[in-house]
């Protein structure tokens, strides 16, 4: 290649990843419904900042998560998030962190997913069976994976995939998660299937999930909790 055609080539991959990062901003929240009015518009996405000048040590700080969450619930299991919500110098930073206990004898954080964020997980105390699902894939379906955790093992859920931690041991069990979006967001997905309000119409469910329209109507009618 001479050394025009090089630096021409070289222009072009500048010009290429300039394009490629000239993408919408990351979205802090599920949606920010457009308005044409300005009078009745916010002109944010996540929270307003405060005065620099104005900010504390208390801005950037939380306390309490050595204090286990009650697992005495339908899943038995208890997630405390330490958000932008939680710990207002978090805004903008895009990192989260959150705590999650397990009851013993099958303590379930139930298969969920993060729209805004990957999670990195770090087992404390306990034994914990963690997986994810990917994506569709072109050929390959939905690969699972998954793993038998045990005190100071890491795991990485990656964005956007749904993933689960069950408590297999006889004790309880602790974790910690990092994740990275001040805003994670969670969709645990029985919730949204079949807790859904209003409800998703019975035919898309027993047509989706291959399920008699009664079985449908019944899990319609049962309780759906998030830990
Ligand atoms: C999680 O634990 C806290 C503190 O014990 C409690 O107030 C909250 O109701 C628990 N959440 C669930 C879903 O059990």
């Amino acid at each position: 290649m001479s050394a025009c055609n090089t630096l021409a080539f070289i222009g072009i991959l500048v010009l290429a990843s300039y394009v490629a990062h000239a993408t919408d901003p990351t979205q802090l929240q599920d949606f920010c419904v457009g308005i044409n009015d300005p009078n009745g518009a916010v002109f944010v996405n996540g929270l307003f900042c405060k005065n620099p000048l104005e900010a504390k040590p208390e801005d950037f700080f939380f306390e309490g998560l050595n204090i286990p969450g009650s697992t005495i619930n339908r899943v038995g299991a208890n997630v405390t998030l330490v958000s932008a919500a939680q710990l207002p110098g978090l805004n903008t930073l895009g990192i989260s962190i959150a705590r999650i206990d397990f009851a013993p004898f099958g303590g379930l954080n139930p298969p969920h997913f993060h729209p805004r964020a990957t999670e990195i997980l770090t087992v404390i105390e306990g034994t914990l069976y963690v997986g994810f699902v990917t994506s569709n894939m072109p050929n390959d379906g939905n690969k699972f994976f998954e793993r038998l955790l045990k005190p100071g093992d890491v795991f990485v859920f990656p964005q956007g995939l749904i993933h689960f931690q069950l408590n297999v041991g006889k004790t309880p069990a602790v974790a910690f998660a990092a994740l990275s979006s001040q805003n994670p967001g969670v969709t645990t997905i029985a919730n949204a299937v079949f807790g859904a309000k209003p409800p998703i119409s019975v035919d898309v469910l027993s047509k989706a999930f291959q399920l008699d329209p009664v079985v449908v109507k019944h899990l319609q009618s049962l309780f759906w909790m998030s830990p």
